[in-house]
C-alpha cells in the first residue's frame, strides 16, 4: 500500500492565523485539533465528493468521520444538490412559510412510527432541547433522565467537565441513566417521585438493547422485534412514573432503518428528534412526536428566523425518499459488517484482541481501544489514526460509513488496518511504547467527566 504522509503547510498556514480570531480556531471541538494527531494530520478540508475528502493541501482521503455522521448519502450527493440549487435559485428564507414544511412533514409521517405531527429546528440540540421543553410543558415537572449525548445548551452539559458559564440550578435537574441498566433509571424516578418530565434517550448506540424476556430470547440475546427489550421496558416505566418518552434518533434515525431505532425495535415513543441523515448535511432537525404532545407547541416558544429555512427542507424532501428508494440503511449494514468482521479478524490475526475490537451495530461501529500502562488508549488511537491518514484514511474511532462507502472501499480499509496492526503489533510485543512514534500531539477526549454510557461513544465527540 502506497504510504505518504500528508503535507500540511496550507493546514498549518491557516490555523496559524485562524487561532488570533477564532477560539480554539474551531466551531465545533470535534472538528478541532485536539481531535486529531496535531502537526501531523490536516486540519482544513476543503471538498468532498461520495466517500472522499480532500485537503486544503490537496491530499486525498477516504472519509470515515463524514461530517461528524451527517453525510449518510456521501459528499456533495448530486440528487441532493440539485434540489439545493433549485431552491437556492428560488430563495432560501422567506416572509411568510412554505410548502416545504407540508412536504417534509408528510415524508417524516409516512415513515417514522411515533411521526403524527413535526417542527424542525437547524441543529440537532434544537430539537432535544425542546423536547425537553414540550416534555416540561406536559408534565408541569422539571427534571430530565438522560442517557447518551444530546447537544450543547445548559440542560445537558451541566453535568460534562465542559460546564463553565452555565448556571448550577441547571445539573439538579438532569439526571443521567446507565444504557441497559433499568435500576439505574428507577433509582432517578424514586428519588424524584412526581418530578421527572421526560426520559431522553438514544434508543442505540453501542450496544444493543438487552432482553428482558424470561426464556427462549434471553439465551440467544435479544433479537429485533422481540417485545422486551431494554427499551420496551424503559417506555413502560416512564409511562408508570408518568413521564414522556423521548428518542433521540439524530445518529440513529434513517441510518439504522429508513424509520430509524424505534422502527427496528418495534418501540414507539412520544416524541423524537431527527437530524444528520435527514438533509444530508444541509442543516435541518426535527422533532416529531404524538399530537397530544406536539399541540403544546402551539403555545410554547420554539419559534426562529431560519425555522422553515428552505435549503435544509429541500434536501430531506429529497434525501428521504432517496434513502429509501436505494435501501440504504441496507447498504450500510452489508458494508458495515464486512468492515467490522474485518478489521475484528485482523486484530485476531495479530493477537491484538486484548486492545481493540471493532464493536457496535454494523451501520455505526466504533474501534473500542484498551490501552494498559505502557500504552494508553490515547497514544494508541492516536497511533492508528496517523498511520491510517499516512494510507490516505481519515479517522477518528467511529465509521460513519455512507452510501458512497463501496466494497472496493471497505476492502482497501482492512487492508490498511491489517498493516498498522502488524506496525502496532511489533511494538507491543518488544514492549515498546507507541507514544514515541507519534508525529505530532496525542488526541486528547473532548469531555472527560461523562455519564457512564457509552462513553466512547461521548468521548470520542
Ligand atoms: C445523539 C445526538 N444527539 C444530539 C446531538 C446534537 O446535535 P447537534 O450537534 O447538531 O446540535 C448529537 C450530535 O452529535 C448527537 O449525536
Amino acid at each position: 500500500m502506497k504510504l505518504n504522509k500528508p503535507k500540511i503547510k496550507n493546514s498549518n498556514k491557516l490555523y496559524k492565523e485562524a487561532i488570533k480570531y477564532i477560539p480554539s480556531g474551531t466551531q465545533s471541538f470535534s472538528k478541532g485539533v485536539t481531535q486529531f494527531v496535531n502537526g501531523f494530520a490536516p486540519k482544513y478540508l476543503d471538498k468532498g465528493k461520495g466517500a472522499y475528502t480532500w485537503d486544503v493541501d490537496n491530499n486525498k482521503y477516504l472519509d470515515y468521520v463524514m461530517g461528524c455522521h451527517p453525510l449518510v448519502l456521501g459528499y456533495a450527493d448530486k440528487d441532493i444538490n440539485r434540489a439545493v440549487k433549485d431552491q437556492l435559485d428560488k430563495g432560501s428564507t422567506f416572509s411568510l412559510m412554505n410548502k416545504l414544511e407540508l412536504d417534509v412533514t408528510k415524508k417524516l409521517i409516512e415513515v417514522v412510527p411515533s411521526a403524527e405531527m413535526a417542527r424542525f429546528g437547524k441543529n440537532g440540540a434544537d430539537a432535544t432541547t425542546i423536547g425537553v421543553r414540550v416534555a416540561r410543558a406536559v408534565t408541569k415537572r422539571d427534571h430530565i433522565a438522560y442517557c447518551g449525548y444530546h447537544g450543547w445548551h445548559d440542560w445537558y452539559i451541566a453535568n460534562t467537565d465542559l460546564n463553565d458559564g452555565i448556571p448550577k440550578f441547571n445539573n439538579k435537574l438532569a439526571h443521567s441513566f446507565n444504557y441497559n441498566d433499568l435500576d439505574s433509571l428507577e433509582k432517578i424516578f424514586k428519588r424524584l417521585p412526581n418530578k421527572v418530565a421526560i426520559v431522553i434517550m438514544e434508543p442505540v448506540a453501542v450496544s444493543e438493547p438487552k432482553c428482558f424476556s424470561s426464556s427462549i430470547c434471553k439465551k440467544t440475546s435479544c433479537k429485533i422485534k422481540c417485545q422486551n427489550t431494554f427499551l420496551h421496558e424503559v417506555q413502560k416505566m416512564a409511562k408508570h412514573y408518568g413521564a414522556l418518552l423521548m428518542f433521540d434518533e439524530i445518529i440513529s434515525g434513517f441510518r439504522f432503518s429508513l424509520g430509524g431505532a424505534q422502527e427496528l425495535f418495534g418501540v414507539t415513543p412520544d416524541l423524537t428528534s431527527f437530524a444528520k441523515a435527514i438533509s444530508n448535511g444541509i442543516p435541518l432537525s426535527a422533532i416529531v412526536g404524538k399530537k397530544d404532545y406536539m399541540k403544546v407547541l402551539d403555545k410554547t416558544f420554539f419559534s426562529f428566523t431560519y425555522g422553515g429555512d428552505c435549503l435544509g427542507l429541500a434536501a430531506a424532501d429529497v434525501c428521504i425518499p432517496k434513502i429509501k428508494n436505494k435501501d440504504v440503511p441496507g447498504h450500510l449494514n452489508k458494508v458495515g459488517k464486512i468492515l467490522k468482521d474485518g478489521i475484528n479478524k485482523s486484530a485476531c490475526d495479530h493477537g491484538l484482541t486484548d486492545y481493540f475490537e471493532c464493536i457496535g451495530y454494523p451501520c455505526r461501529t466504533i474501534l473500542a481501544i484498551k490501552g494498559n500502562k505502557k500504552n494508553n488508549d490515547l497514544h494508541l488511537k492516536s497511533y492508528i489514526q496517523q498511520e491510517l491518514f499516512r494510507r490516505g484514511i481519515l479517522w477518528t474511532a467511529y465509521h460513519a460509513i455512507s452510501w458512497s462507502h463501496k466494497r472496493k472501499d471497505i476492502e482497501y480499509t482492512i487492508k490498511a488496518f491489517d498493516e498498522v496492526f502488524e506496525k502496532a503489533k511489533k511494538i507491543i510485543n518488544n514492549n515498546k511504547s507507541v507514544k514515541y512514534l507519534i508525529e505530532g500531539e496525542s488526541v486528547k477526549p473532548v469531555f472527560r467527566k461523562v455519564s457512564d454510557f457509552n462513553s466512547y461513544i461521548i468521548k470520542n465527540k
